[in-house]
């Protein structure tokens, strides 16, 4: 559990008697001290603990809001059931940037509320980027009235708040904001590993690529004061982390537009890049591996290619999405470079730093995409040589540019297109996987492998997993590790 030191003084002093807070944090803190009498009744009353469960969908920073949301429920007295059938509490944080994401979503919805008949306790939480969407929350209200507290992406922090209302009023809470530019980051977080963690720097998106969502769901870029994010590592280090994941929906762009924070609003705020903000977290003491997600093309600074160059700690692995390798696509797709800016663009990077691994993701079936138009992008594949890519068939989403553009394309047509893609991906990757076979390379330990119990799983600079005989106490730890064989997409080895 990550606690900010705000959050631990001001949990002592302040009076949950006492009026509620106008500013943020204290009001969330005076509402977990609220919601924690209101959980030690119930549990006492029930003569048991109250039970979460959280069910993540999409992205790492869904996965990090995540771990927000059951910090807060934490706090407030809930503990981790191991399955959604037993616990008292579940919430669903969704993802939306395809439309096959939604379906699951209120599928898995309507097996909840069978769960609800054999437990009365049972409360359900939405949250998320569906919940930003105003058809989705139509939905919600028409046909899924059992769903007790829908918030969205702005507010996550509001949970101890938004429960008390649920648990005081008995009245459904559906609370969404449309932006922000607040940032609250003091609450505590209940991390999935020990070892590493995700560290947002940055929270929504200016870049209205046509195809995509987030920026509505998400809201306006805006930055965090880098004191706070060097502040925050310095205390996970001390928490025993070596890895840090800082998240942005681009990265790049860190520094260009700052949130306001409601505790110190007079607080100086230094603007640097996101370069230099690199720069300075590598100073951390005791950190061992900085890795960020993710670059937009159009953004990717000589200065940032410099900084990874001479980082002992940044890792050698790059995520930079290509979407198409069709400029005419790229430029439908508002993504601001061509074909031959992005390749020109991987050339210097590899040129700098030789042993990066690069990883992108594609869109098949963009609106209008022709044969020639695919082709470009398999050409794209075929002379860069990716590591690995996640390939996406195009998903329609109502209220972007890209769902009113015509596609004349039969869907069987980009299937096959999709299919064929996929392939050479897959060809490309287990050839370019095996070429460190021999080397001895560091692999950070994450966990005991899944299929075999005597061994674990470490993953590498370059974000290869490397499974190799070992134990439990190798959890969390680097260690150098004898690459022996490639099984296509991960190494076995030996310490
Ligand atoms: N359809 C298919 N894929 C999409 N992505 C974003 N929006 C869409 C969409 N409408 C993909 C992009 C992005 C990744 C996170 O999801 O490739 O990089
Ligand atoms: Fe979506 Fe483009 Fe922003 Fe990425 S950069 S989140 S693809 S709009």
């Amino acid at each position: 559990m990550y606690y900010n030191p705000y959050f631990e003084e001001t949990l002592q002093k302040i009076d949950e008697t006492g009026p509620i807070p106008e500013r943020e944090p204290d009001r969330q803190i005076y509402f977990v001290k609220k919601m924690r009498k209101l959980v030690k009744e119930k549990s006492d009353q029930l003569g048991r603990p109250l039970t979460c469960f959280p069910q993540t969908f999409g992205c790492q920073m869904n996965a990090r809001d995540s771990e927000k949301l059951l910090g807060i429920l934490k706090e407030i007295g809930y503990v981790e059931a191991s399955k959604e059938e037993e616990a008292d509490f579940v919430f669903y944080n969704t993802c939306t940037v395809r439309e096959n994401a939604n379906q699951r979503v209120y599928g898995r919805l309507g097996y909840l509320n069978r769960l609800k008949r054999s437990n009365p306790e049972l409360q359900i939480a939405m949250c998320g980027c569906m919940a930003q969407e105003p058809s989705v929350i139509e939905t919600l209200k028409k046909s899924y009235r059992f769903v007790d507290i829908v918030f969205g992406t702005h507010n996550i922090f509001k949970l101890a708040e938004l429960m008390y209302r649920r648990w005081t009023t008995g009245e459904r809470v559906i609370e969404i904001w449309n932006d922000t530019n607040q940032i609250v980051e003091e609450l505590p977080a209940q991390r999935k590993y020990a070892f590493k963690s995700g560290v947002n720097i940055m929270f929504g998106c200016n870049n209205f690529c046509s195809y995509c969502i987030v920026p509505y769901v998400r809201g306006r870029e805006r930055s965090r004061n880098p004191e706070d994010i060097l502040q925050e590592i310095r205390e996970l280090v001390q928490d025993g982390v070596v890895e840090v994941m800082l998240l942005g929906q681009n990265v790049n762009s860190y520094g260009k537009s700052y949130g306001t924070y409601d505790r110190e609003l007079d607080k100086q705020k230094r603007s640097i890049s996101f370069a230099e903000l690199l720069r300075e977290v590598e100073q951390i003491e005791g950190l061992e591996r900085i890795r960020f997600m993710t670059s937009h093309p159009k953004d990717l600074s000589d200065e940032l290619i410099e900084v990874m160059k001479h980082s002992s700690k940044i890792c050698r692995h790059l995520h930079l999405p290509l979407q198409s390798g069709s400029s005419r696509v790229l430029k439908a797709m508002n993504r601001h470079y061509t074909k031959e800016q992005y390749l020109a663009l991987v050339e210097k990077i590899r040129r700098e730093i030789p042993d990066l691994s690069l990883t992108t993701d594609i869109i098949v079936g963009f609106p209008g995409e022709t044969e020639e138009d695919f082709e470009e992008t398999m050409d794209v594949v075929r002379r860069v040589r990716f590591d690995s890519a996640f390939t996406f068939l195009y998903s329609k989403r109502i209220g972007t540019p890209a769902a009113s553009m015509y596609d004349p394309t039969p869907p069987a047509v980009i299937q096959e297109r999709f299919e064929r893609l996929l392939r050479e991906v897959q060809r490309i990757s287990a050839e370019v996987c095996c070429k460190d076979v021999g080397q001895i390379q560091k692999a950070l330990v994450e966990g005991i492998d899944e299929k075999n119990p005597e061994f674990v799983t470490g993953r590498l600079s370059n974000n290869i997993m490397v499974h190799f005989r070992g134990d439990a106490s190798l959890i969390g730890k680097i260690v150098e590790v004898r690459l022996e064989e490639s099984r296509g997409f991960y190494y076995i080895g030996s310490v």
